[in-house]
């Protein structure tokens, strides 16, 4: 039996190609790093190209589970590449920001349907866009920290080195 609205699986299928878009983008970002000659940076991207696959696993599961039917529409073509390192890490907090934005939909409408179990299911991914903002800040502040306005000097093979390595996740304040 289904157990969520037509239009809230609809918003969960918006969200399901949302995800799948992130990881198009994501992948498009660590290919133009590798072509760049950052390599650690290629290879945080391509990490983090899984983790918008298993977003978007977990969104179809979910619609699945409920009683619904999860859509597999088109995905847009990933974006041009960046100008830069900066422009590509700006970019990627932009699209981070931007789905979180979109979560907050599904939250939205959960909460006028009072659909409390996709509300519960929607928290997990407030708590990981919280997390992914944060992470990609992070980068950004030791990118700011490493360059001075020169690209390919040498702070930036340290930083490039560091993120080959870098975790996923990112411990956020009201955990600790
Ligand atoms: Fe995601
Ligand atoms: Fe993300």
């Amino acid at each position: 039996m289904k157990r969520i609205s037509d239009r809230m699986e609809e918003q969960l299928n918006i969200q399901l190609t949302k995800e799948a878009e992130a990881a198009q983008v994501f992948l498009a970002y660590g290919s133009w790093a590798e072509t760049q000659g950052f390599p650690g940076i290629a290879e945080f991207f391509y990490g983090h190209e899984e983790e918008e696959r298993e977003h978007m696993k977990k969104i179809m599961r979910y619609i699945n589970g409920r009683g619904g039917e999860s859509k597999f529409p088109s995905i847009p073509a990933a974006p041009a590449n960046p100008e830069n390192l900066k422009d590509c890490l700006n970019k990627a907090l932009k699209h981070e920001i931007e789905n979180s934005k979109a979560i907050d939909e599904i939250v939205n409408l959960a909460h006028e349907e009072k659909d409390w179990a996709t509300f519960n299911f929607a928290q997990w991914f407030v708590k990981e866009q919280i997390e992914e903002e944060t992470l990609v800040q992070n980068l950004i502040d030791k990118y700011n920290l490493a360059s001075d306005e020169k690209e390919n000097n040498e702070n930036l093979y340290e930083l490039d080195k560091d993120l080959a390595t870098a975790p996923q996740e990112v411990k956020i304040p009201r955990e600790e």
